[in-house]
């Protein structure tokens, strides 16, 4: 497994809507082991495979409560509403506030190519809905009410 180059704001990959993975390869696993790897060093919540140059639709996620990977990800249910600070790897140093349900069901494969559904509140809310965002070339700026603000190294809250 190998850390990948994290791709910035103003590289056209996170502008462009990720194609399905139809099965599982050995290049597929090797990349999720690589977003882990990448995700964990730069110390984020979440990470989309645009954002290591991949136009695939995968998410890696840990907001601490363990691993997840989303394929083929879509947002079945959503309810409630959290406003509250969110970064982007692919925007180091930068936050923003931004509006998102306070609640989300997913719905999506994992590793093994089976169906999964997973709940989030709050954070894992907040994460499901950033990197499903970045699988449709979106990134959170457009979303940031009153523009992105700089954060220091210690309250970085990036994704
Ligand atoms: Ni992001």
């Amino acid at each position: 497994m190998a850390i990948r180059k994290i791709r910035e704001l103003g590289d056209d990959v996170l502008t462009k809507t990720c194609k399905s993975v139809p099965k599982m390869t050995l290049r597929t696993k090797i990349l999720i082991g690589d977003m882990f790897d990448t995700m964990y060093h730069a110390a984020g919540v979440g990470l989309a495979a645009p954002q290591v140059g991949v136009l695939k639709r995968i998410v890696t996620i840990d907001v601490g409560e363990g691993p997840i990977v989303l394929i083929n990800p879509e947002i079945i249910e959503t309810s409630g509403e959290q406003t509250g600070e969110e970064g982007c790897l692919s925007i180091p140093g930068k936050a923003g506030t931004v509006t998102r349900p306070n609640y989300v069901k997913v719905r999506a494969l994992n590793e093994d190519m089976e169906e999964i559904e997973l709940e989030g509140e709050e954070l894992l809310a907040r994460a499901f809905c950033h990197e499903i965002d970045h699988l449709d070339g979106k990134v959170y700026v457009e979303l940031a009410e009153g523009g992105l603000y700089d954060v220091t190294a210690e309250t970085e809250g990036e994704e």
